[in-house]
């Protein structure tokens, strides 16, 4: 069984993932980490993340390591991501294994195409979303409460356009994705949402 998880950035996926896959003894994969960790081995080694063939290059030698680097958070490494991600090459790299890892173990898979593209025949599928105040608002505590509010809002904003805007794989919504907002839901009320919405596909 897989179930999709997609949204834009803050919206709470990854809370709501990682809790329904452990709820429903399920794998976890946080794909966003993928186009993070390419990102970031395109900045290691001084080329521009949105060079395709040095984006590519960096995708296709991604180690388990890679993923599991402690600096794959914060504005730089957002921004990577999101420019090799609009490249076809990056994906086209990281599709494979995205789909072995959820026809392995059957998991929750959050990211941006995974109920359009990576899994379009997900048993689940569900949108997240929450305004943008909202989701910049998580950021910036997230980010410590101490920083430009103002700021984090804006790139959040122009990152969820260039990812929305992008040729291959754009985020937005499976035609038969289930939408939910959690402007006004906790992580504990976003769950209980998404836990119906599972059983009764599942009836
Ligand atoms: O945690 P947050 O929602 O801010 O971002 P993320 O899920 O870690 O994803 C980082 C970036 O990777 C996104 O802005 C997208 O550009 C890209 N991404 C994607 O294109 N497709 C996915 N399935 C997951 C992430
Ligand atoms: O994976 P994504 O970037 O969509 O979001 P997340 O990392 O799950 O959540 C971003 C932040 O919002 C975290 O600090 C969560 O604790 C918080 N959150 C929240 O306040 N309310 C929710 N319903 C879900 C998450």
């Amino acid at each position: 069984m897989v179930i999709a998880v997609d949204g834009p950035a803050a919206a709470g996926k990854g809370t709501l993932a990682r809790r329904l896959a452990a709820h429903l003894g399920l794998a976890y994969l946080d794909t966003g980490l993928l186009y993070r960790a390419t990102g970031r081995r395109v900045l290691d080694s001084a080329a521009d993340p949105a060079d395709a063939a040095a984006a590519e290059a960096a995708a296709r030698g991604l180690t388990p390591a890679d993923l599991a680097r402690g600096d794959l958070r914060g504005p730089e490494a957002d921004r990577a991501a999101s420019a090799v991600a609009a490249q076809p090459a990056v994906r086209a790299a990281l599709l494979d294994w995205q789909r072995d890892f959820g026809r392995t173990h059957g998991a929750v898979l959050d990211g941006r195409d995974i109920g359009t593209v990576v899994f379009p025949d997900a048993r689940v599928k569900l949108f997240v979303t929450a305004s943008a105040e909202e989701r910049a608002r998580r950021r910036w505590l997230e980010q410590g409460g101490t920083g430009d509010r103002e700021a984090v809002l804006a790139a959040l904003v122009a990152r969820d356009a260039q990812d929305a805007a992008r040729a291959v794989a754009p985020m937005k919504p499976a035609e038969d994705a289930t939408l939910i907002d959690t402007t006004e839901l906790d992580a504990d009320a976003a769950f209980a949402r998404a836990l119906a919405v599972v059983e009764a596909r599942l009836r």
